[in-house]
């Protein structure tokens, strides 16, 4: 029985030295220790034999189990350790194509827009989306119970446990609000554009977002007359839809500019034949301007008598769907990619 113990475990000794993976190694251990392995049913043998020789040959078998354990044990290791053996590769198969993403629509239209400003000389800022009522209104000539404050439904952080007085700070309803921060910081002339989202309590619809990219801006200086303003919003238009695209002005109100217009282009989807996206006018609405109101710019310390400016708020979530001639707004916030893939 000694002698069987012994040229199993020197059986197993060699072959576990020889194996070269894993997968061969898992089945020695099998073909030795397993259920029906050669160790397992030699030491089935064990009961059979004498009183005397039982607790000898049981020490002998013992140790030829540790034995073969531990040599197991240590190959794995070891098998671990090796390189896998370098695999031929055929290189004229042909590879799988990684999926590269891109720039969203928002953003590309964002990042051309700027530039097109940037070629006439405006610098681009960034402001933040959480204001004061300081900025967001009364900087804009909209003091408390201003009427027109109704028109911007406006979503106001809750302040309590602070020492914020109620509906002072809130999420800015427009571009604007960036008015007075920029002129308070720098003297005229100043041309700045300052792209970026606002957020209203609207009802979400095809048209509508409770969030949405504005791209704001304006220009001080000497002498700085309405036509400027039509003149600018005309060629940045042109410039990004085409030659062809026809912008018209009509007159509106808004507290912080006097006087006040809105400006249309051509409808991209009918050309301006007249179609639903348009509401069959052939025009379609892009932005809000006007000249500064006299009391904005003593409000961030300039002098009416000496500086004038224009403004203007453009929807740029708008641009974008006149662009890709999309009917709704939300696809611009939803993550399917057989959408994204289109741009
Ligand atoms: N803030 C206005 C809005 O969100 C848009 C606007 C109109 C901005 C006229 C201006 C402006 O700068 O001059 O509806």
């Amino acid at each position: 029985m000694e002698h069987e113990l012994l040229t199993i475990k020197n059986n197993a000794m060699s072959l576990i030295f020889d194996a070269t993976d894993k997968r061969e190694l898992e089945e020695i251990k099998l073909q030795f220790l397993g259920r029906s392995g050669e160790l397992t049913k030699a030491l089935k043998g064990l009961p059979k034999l004498s009183a005397d020789e039982k607790p000898k040959i049981g020490v002998v078998a013992n140790e030829v189990k540790n034995i073969i354990e531990d040599a197991i044990r240590q190959k794995g290791v070891e098998l671990n350790k090796t390189k896998p053996v370098l695999q031929k590769i055929d290189v004229t198969e042909p590879g799988i194509k990684p999926e590269i993403g891109h720039l969203h629509p928002m953003s590309l239209t964002l990042f051309e827009m700027v530039d097109i400003f940037k070629k006439i000389g405006f610098q681009a800022a960034d402001g933040p989306d959480i204001e004061t009522d300081h900025y967001n209104f009364e900087v804009l000539n909209m003091h408390k119970n201003h009427p027109a404050r109704d028109t911007q439904q406006s979503l106001y952080l809750d302040t309590r446990n602070s020492n914020i007085n109620p509906g002072e700070i809130l999420l800015r309803t427009h571009g604007s609000n960036m008015q007075g921060r920029i002129m308070e910081k720098i003297s005229p002339p100043v041309r700045a554009i300052y792209p970026g989202k606002a957020f209203r309590y609207e009802q979400v619809d095809a048209s509508h977002g409770f969030e949405f990219w504005q791209l704001e801006g304006l220009a001080v200086g000497e002498n700085i007359k309405m036509t400027d303003l039509f003149g600018t919003m005309t060629y940045i238009v042109k410039e990004f839809f085409g030659q062809e695209t026809e912008v018209k002005f009509v007159c509106h109100n808004f507290p912080f500019v006097e006087p006040g217009a809105e400006a249309y282009m051509t409808c991209t989807v009918c050309r301006g034949k007249g179609c639903s996206f348009c509401k069959n006018s052939g025009w379609v609405e892009i932005l809000g301007c006007g000249m500064i109101h006299p009391n904005v710019l003593k409000a961030v310390g300039y002098d009416p008598e000496k500086v004038s400016g224009f403004a203007w708020g453009m929807g740029l979530s708008r641009m974008v769907t006149l662009r890709y001639q999309m009917d709704d707004l939300r696809l611009l916030t939803n993550p399917d990619i057989r959408i994204l893939e289109q741009f």
